[in-house]
């Protein structure tokens, strides 16, 4: 079953009929919020708000390896994370939708493991490509089914938050190669690949980060991105459930 992991601006989805709420319970501890399972548009799917409902826990705070975890248990057998970021690459404005191929984790401190020696024991798995390319795919058809203009591709940083970043900071990151960053694609994409699941991240810009442009970032900008973005994801993910 498809799962979607509801990132900022998206502690809902309108149209869910909820069929069942799962404990927020997990060995890992609490998840974000109980996960809700039901349809939308008649398929079954999966929601977890990451940052709970309504949205309280900043990116640092998230109980990552539970909420997959959570996922997992529920029945999830492939999952897309949302994520609002910034845009290193200037050709990105507000409003674009991309779907990243890789990732540099910038976060420091997280519980980043299910493998770590106490809750299972060492195991070192392949990396190398962090995104399930088959769902990115069929994301990126999905998205222009929809009538999207879906960015293929790009390099997603992801840095400890919750302040944004320094414009050296920001440099640094596009010299790594990053076009794209936001504070909660790690540990999120290595633990469902412990977790052998499929995942994929549909990333909205809602900003220019530190130093791209001029002006200073502020909340209303973030938030009207997200308000224009939001419809637009709901219904990818509406395409994606057909496809
Ligand atoms: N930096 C980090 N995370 C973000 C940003 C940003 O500029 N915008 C939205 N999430």
């Amino acid at each position: 079953m498809l799962a979607i992991i509801g990132g900022t601006g998206l502690t809902e989805m309108t149209g869910l009929e909820v069929i069942r709420r799962h404990s927020v319970e997990t060995p890992l501890g609490a998840a974000s919020t109980g996960v809700l399972q039901g349809t939308l548009e008649g398929r079954g799917i999966l929601f977890l708000a990451r940052h709970g409902h309504p949205h309280k826990l900043p990116p640092h705070r998230i109980n990552y390896r539970a909420n997959l975890w959570a996922l997992k248990q529920a029945g999830a057998t492939r999952i897309v994370g949302i994520n609002a970021v910034g845009s290193i690459d200037p050709t990105l404005q507000p409003g674009a939708l991309v779907i990243p191929n890789q990732l540099i984790d910038y976060t420091t401190g997280r519980e980043s493991t299910y493998f770590d020696g106490r809750f299972r024991p060492l195991k070192h798995i392949d990396f190398s490509w962090p995104y399930d390319n088959s769902l990115r795919n069929t994301l990126v058809a999905a998205g222009r089914q929809a009538g999207e203009t879906i960015e293929n591709g790009g390099i997603y940083g992801c840095t400890q938050g919750p302040r944004l970043e320094t414009a050296a900071e920001i440099a640094r990151m596009a010299r790594d190669g990053c076009g794209l960053v936001g504070m909660t694609g790690m540990p999120e994409a290595v633990l469902a690949r412990e977790l052998m699941l499929p995942y994929a991240c549909l990333a909205l810009v809602v900003n220019p980060a530190a130093g791209v442009t001029e002006a200073e970032i502020t909340m209303s900008e973030i938030e009207a991105a997200l308000d224009e973005g939001i419809e637009r994801i709901k219904r990818v993910i509406g395409a994606l459930l057909k496809v």
